[in-house]
Formats: C-alpha cells, sequence, structure tokens
C-alpha cells in the first residue's frame, strides 16, 4: 500500500494572515486541497496530513476529504522541524508500506510525478529516494550533496551550507519516498543538532546510507512543480501556473479562451465545446455552461448552469440556471435562484432575484424583478420594478403568459397580471390585472394652457 504524509504545521508567518497559510487559495481552492487531491489521483490510498499552527480551523475546512489529521504539538516547550512533524505519524505506517513524504504548501505538485516517483523507488528497489531539481536560485533550500558517482549522500539546509555547497543548485524538493520500515527505523535516529536546533527529515538521507540502504534521487525537469508557498507573492506565482495549467485544459477539450492571462475558471467548472470565454472572466467551479456559448467580458459566473448558445456579456450570474439562447446584458445581475427558460433576453442594468422567467420573455433595460414568477413571450418595460418588500416581508408577483408590463410600472406584490394582460406606462399595480384588461393606474394629464407665459417664469425672448 502506498500513504502519503503531507506537512501542513508549520506557521506560515511570512504570509502575515489570520487564516492557517494551507487554507489560502489558488484558482478557487485551498492550496492544501491541491496537494491531497494530486496524491489521491496517484492511487495513494492513505494520506496523512500533520496539522499544528491552526490545525482546528485546517481540519474543520477538510471535514468531508477522506485524509487522517494528526496534530503536531506546537509550542516553546515541543520540538520542531520537518522530521518531527513526520514522526507524528510513525505508529501509523507499516514496515511494507510506501510512505509519500509531501508538503501541503506545495500545490502544483502533479499527481503524475508522485506516480512517477513511486514507480521509480519500487523498480530500483531503494528504501528512500529524494525528489531534486535545478534552479537558477537555490537560495533558502536544502543542497543535494553527490558523491563522485553521482550518488546521494546528504542534504545539506541553507543556513548549515559552507560557501562551496551553497554554490550547488540541485535543490531539496522536500518530497521524498520511504520504505515504511526504514523510514521508522531512521526516525528514531534524528537528532535537533543543526544551525536550526530542528529535527531534520533530511537526516534520514545519511542515516540510511550508513545502515548500507540504497537511496536515489529522483530528479525533476520542471522545478514549477515544487515551488512553495511561504508569502503572498508566491500565492500569487503559483496562482499564475495553475491558472495557465487550468486554461490550457479547457482549450484542449475545445473552449476558446481569448486571453488565458486574465480568466479565472475553477477546475471543476464545466464548458462545453465552442463556447468563448473572452477576458476578465471568472467562473467558479460548482458551474456548468454549455455548448457555444459566448462569455464575457467581465462576466462572474458563480455555481449557475448556463444552456447550449447563451451569450452574456459584462454580467454577474449568482446561483442561478439559464436555458438555451438567452441573451445576457451587458450589465445584468442574476441573483440567487432565478431560473431564465429558453430565449429570453435580459438586457442593460436589469436585476433579477429568487425569479422564474418563460421563454421567449424580455427585459430589455433598467428593470427589478424580485420574487416573481413571470411566464412566457412576457414583456417587461424599461424600469419596470417588482416591488417585492414592504419593509417587513418579502411578497411574490405572478405575471401570466403573453403580457405586456409598460415602461416604469410598478407591481407590488403579492400581485397577479393574468394571461394577455396589459399594464400601461407608469402604472402603480396593486390589483390583480384581469385576463387580457388593459390596467392603468396613474393620474391622468391635466394641461394647463398658457400656464407658463401667465406665470413669466420663462419669457420668449
Ligand atoms: C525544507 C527542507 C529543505 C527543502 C525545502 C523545500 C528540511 C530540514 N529542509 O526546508 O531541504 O529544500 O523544505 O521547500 O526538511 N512543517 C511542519 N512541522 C514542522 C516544520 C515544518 O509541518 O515542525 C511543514 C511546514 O508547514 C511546511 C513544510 O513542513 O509545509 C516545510 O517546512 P519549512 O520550514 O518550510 O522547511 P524549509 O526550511 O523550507
Ligand atoms: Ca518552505
Amino acid at each position: 500500500m502506498n500513504i502519503s504524509i503531507i506537512l501542513a504545521a508549520g506557521e506560515g508567518t511570512r504570509m502575515k494572515s489570520n487564516t492557517p497559510k494551507v487554507l489560502h487559495k489558488i484558482c478557487g481552492k485551498p492550496i492544501l486541497e491541491y496537494v491531497i487531491d494530486a496524491s489521491k489521483l496517484a492511487n495513494v490510498e492513505k494520506n496523512y496530513v500533520i496539522v499544528g499552527h491552526g490545525g482546528e480551523t485546517v481540519k474543520n475546512n477538510f471535514k468531508d476529504k477522506d485524509v487522517i489529521f494528526l496534530t503536531q504539538p506546537m509550542g516553546d516547550e515541543y520540538p520542531y522541524g520537518t522530521g518531527y512533524a513526520v514522526m507524528q505519524a510513525i505508529d501509523y505506517i507499516e514496515d511494507d508500506e510506501n510512505a509519500i513524504i509531501l508538503y501541503g504548501d506545495t500545490p502544483l505538485i502533479s499527481s503524475k510525478t508522485i506516480e512517477e516517483l513511486l514507480k521509480f523507488h519500487k523498480k530500483n528497489q531503494y528504501k528512500g529516494t529524494v525528489l531534486t531539481a535545478i534552479v537558477e536560485d537555490p537560495t533558502g533550500y536544502g543542497r543535494i550533496i553527490r558523491d563522485e558517482k553521482g550518488e546521494i549522500l546528504k542534504i545539506v539546509e541553507h543556513k548549515d551550507a559552507t560557501d562551496k555547497e551553497l554554490n550547488i543548485k540541485e535543490i531539496n524538493s522536500g518530497i521524498y519516498c520511504f520504505s515504511g520500515k526504514n523510514l521508522k527505523e531512521a526516525l528514531k535516529e534524528i537528532d535537533n543538532d543543526n544551525a536550526q536546533g530542528e529535527y531534520y527529515i533530511t537526516d534520514v538521507i545519511p542515516i540510511l546510507k550508513a545502515k548500507g540502504e540504497n537511496v536515489g534521487i529522483y530528479l525533476i525537469d520542471n522545478p514549477d512543480e515544487i515551488h512553495g508557498i511561504n508569502s503572498r507573492v508566491q500565492l500569487a506565482f503559483c496562482e499564475k501556473i495553475m491558472r495557465e495549467r487550468i486554461n490550457q485544459k479547457y482549450m484542449e477539450e475545445g473552449i476558446t479562451i481569448i486571453n488565458p492571462e486574465n480568466t479565472y475558471i475553477e477546475l471543476g467548472a464545466k464548458i462545453g465545446r465552442d463556447s468563448i470565454i473572452y477576458p476578465g472572466t471568472i467562473i467558479t467551479k460548482d458551474t456548468i455552461i454549455g455548448e457555444e456559448c459566448i462569455i464575457g467580458e467581465n462576466c462572474r459566473i458563480e455555481n449557475s448552469k448556463i444552456g447550449n448558445k447563451v451569450h452574456i456579456y459584462s454580467s454577474t450570474i449568482t446561483e442561478s440556471t439559464v436555458d438555451d439562447n438567452c441573451n445576457i446584458g451587458p450589465y445584468a445581475h442574476l441573483r440567487p435562484n432565478s431560473h431564465l427558460g429558453k430565449n429570453i433576453k435580459i438586457g442593460n442594468f436589469v436585476e433579477v432575484k429568487n425569479s422564474t422567467i418563460g421563454d421567449n420573455s424580455k427585459a430589455g433595460h433598467l428593470a427589478y424583478i424580485g420574487d416573481a414568477d413571470v411566464g412566457k413571450n412576457v414583456n417587461i418595460g424599461c424600469g419596470v420594478v417588482f416591488v417585492n418588500y414592504n419593509g417587513r416581508e418579502k411578497f411574490r408577483s405572478t405575471v401570466e403568459d403573453n403580457t405586456f408590463i409598460g415602461s416604469n410600472a410598478n407591481l407590488v406584490a403579492p400581485v397577479v397580471v393574468r394571461e394577455w394582460g396589459y399594464v400601461a406606462a407608469g402604472s402603480t399595480i396593486t390589483d390583480e390585472v384581469k385576463e387580457g384588461n388593459l390596467s392603468i393606474a396613474r393620474a391622468r394629464q391635466i394641461n394647463k394652457e398658457g400656464w407658463v407665459d401667465k406665470k413669466g417664469y420663462r419669457t420668449k425672448e
């Protein structure tokens, strides 16, 4: 069996945050979750997460995730370091298991790399395998010290390194594969006799070597995968790489993304072929978008279901559904629980909330449709307000099929407009509009002849 031990107990002081570091998100998902998901995808059956600082918050966040949390005691009276973190899992590791060590703050690690590390470790019958990379700037990382045959001797931390060792560009990723029995034995021998006074997991390597065990190096080509996050700058860096990866995946699936650098799609969103996403658009992970849609520029589509051939411009849609061939925006807002049928037009500055709208209806400009059931073929004029709130309670309105609501009308809920009803512009409707009636609810116009001249308000010159 394969297990992982994911280290996530560190404080992350450089984030300067009230939120535990591993709960910070990139592309809408906590960084620790990427690591857990990659491990699971690589067929690692059991995943242990070592938490410490902010541990309760982290655990609560992943209640539904199938992982086992172990708590590393924190405080001046306790030891510290990656080695001590791994020790928290010592009683859980079986002799014949392979244990992958991962970091909760290294979200770009791919399942493919984890799988290959495992394969490499098994094939060569190593007892320990270190994942390494060659980087331009190795500052801060542990350096890989090899012997003349190219085999690993040890890992030296930046703070413990000599000037000569500091020149080495091959670094320790912090990711390893160990054979269970050997890891447990070696963990019992590590100490904290080093520049930081910490228990280093890296010390396991020379301990295994001293016992005559085979230890390997798995050097990866692309160091992007092992980027850790210690600061907000690194958070943005990893976000950028993750965004590139995600957008590339969608493009490969047949979606056009006009400018992938400023298009924000969360992994999990489903988008149909031949849809085109314009810049500045955000699509959250629980959203489903059909085929041949045009989304953007500047849309936010959150937890919503959009049909085929829907065009949405500069608009926000939250927890709503939109059926085929609708045309929305610019500057429309569908708030939660709005359900649009087919072929509907929701135009400039129209807000819809907790309402259903039937096929072929239109609200082209400046309207508020709240708590309403609107039928098919309804025309909602410019400036129509569904008056749904009296300051204490909300009420629903019903507007049946084939009705016409004139511009600037108020429908004071609860109220019903029956089929083929016609509301005159500027009316304030408080009573039922009967089937096929025209309802006018506004004061009649009075014309006062010659009034302007008589008052002398404005002279003709
Ligand atoms: C570690 C490695 C270094 C490697 C680098 C890669 C050691 C001694 N050094 O250094 O060789 O190049 O990672 O990024 O292992 N953690 C705990 N409990 C602890 C201490 C740390 O869970 O007591 C967790 C942290 O939350 C973090 C990870 O372990 O996720 C790494 O810890 P960190 O302090 O960042 O290690 P580095 O000093 O960067
Ligand atoms: Ca680190």
